[in-house]
């Protein structure tokens, strides 16, 4: 297999599947990453062509810090059909008399937001408790998204995952998943899920997700790919950061934001460099009082530009 031409035309798609080589950093909620050709992939079949050569798949870029000099493989989003649910109840695998929904396919570039409106607007309980990530399906199943309230695999029925091999269907028991893990490898593509969901009110969701929502408010609005490390143990990592003192550090244009110090904001112009300086930092100041080191919750690409991290 090739890597594709680093620099120069994008490399032209049998389907005719949309690409173009763009930078990054506008895919990220950090702001930050260099160029890569990218395939907007709007069907199994063009999937399954996408995959053919070195690939990396590209959710809602909420989770995800991007190095400066982007990526040589080419860089999945999923588009166009990939990015709907169909949530119409599938008569077979639904149960009306004890209020299980079982949707149809809800693609895994469908964003998360909008997403949990609409569940909310139909009364449907079981992922309100994810309110507030900023993610696409896909990505968000694939790390286990969630908050203190409940988390992606609260309300999961099957996942369909793309491989070079060729497209599986599982279901949440066929994987050892838990906290912020789904146990689906790296590169492996969640193209397509149906929800499993429990027939609530549109006034019950929407209470629980405004609890969910009031533990976000002290979090910084300004660009940050969410949480950097998991919580060790149990325990917050943004108070282990606090307590260390390391609120408000900064190197180039990044921080460790004051309201948090799980989250790192990009000031306007941040870089890679700046934001894994950061991250460096954090753990070499906290390894002394762990048993272990913290562990990454962001992406890096590509991996080894912060191997030390992993
Ligand atoms: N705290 C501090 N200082 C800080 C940060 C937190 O004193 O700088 C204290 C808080 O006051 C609170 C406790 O630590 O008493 C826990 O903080 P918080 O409620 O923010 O929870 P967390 O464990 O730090 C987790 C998730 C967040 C999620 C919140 C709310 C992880 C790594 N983080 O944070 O998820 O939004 O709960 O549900 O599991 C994410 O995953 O990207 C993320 C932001």
């Amino acid at each position: 297999m090739q890597l594709a031409a680093a620099s120069g035309q994008p490399s032209p798609s049998r389907l005719g599947t949309r690409v173009e080589r763009l930078p990054l950093a506008r895919y990220t909620t950090i702001g930050v990453g260099g160029e890569a050709e990218i395939w907007f992939v709007e069907t199994l079949e063009a999937l399954a062509e996408a995959v053919e050569q070195p690939y990396r798949i590209l959710g809602g870029g909420s989770n995800l810090v991007i190095d400066d000099s982007g990526v040589p493989e080419r860089v999945i989003r999923l588009s166009g059909p990939l990015a709907k649910a169909d949530l119409t109840p599938d008569p077979e695998l639904s149960d009306p008399a004890s209020g299980l929904i079982v949707t149809g396919w809800v693609g895994g570039g469908t964003p998360l937001p909008g997403l949990l409106r609409k569940l909310q607007a139909l009364g449907w309980s079981n992922l309100e408790g994810t309110v507030g990530i900023p993610g696409q399906v896909g990505g968000s199943v694939w790390m286990n998204a969630g908050t203190r309230f409940g988390e992606m695999f609260d309300g999961l029925h099957t996942i369909e995952i793309v491989t070079p091999q060729g497209v599986r269907q599982v279901t949440p028991d066929d994987l050892n998943w838990g906290y912020r893990n789904s146990d689906i490898p790296r590169g492996h593509i969640i193209s397509r899920v149906r929800l499993k969901l429990q027939q609530s009110t549109p006034e019950a969701v929407r209470e629980r997700m405004e609890q969910a929502d009031a533990a976000r408010k002290g979090q910084p609005k300004m660009k940050t790919p969410g949480c950097a490390f998991k919580n060790p143990g149990g325990v917050s990592a943004g108070l282990l950061i606090d307590r260390a003192g390391l609120k408000g550090e900064q190197i180039g244009q990044a921080r460790i934001a004051p309201e948090h110090g799980n989250f790192i904001v990009n000031l306007g112009g941040a870089t890679a460099a700046d934001v894994l300086g950061l991250l460096r930092l954090v753990r070499g100041r906290l390894a002394p009082e762990l048993s272990g080191p913290l562990e990454l919750e962001y992406e890096i690409w590509p991996e080894e530009a912060a191997a030390d991290l992993r």
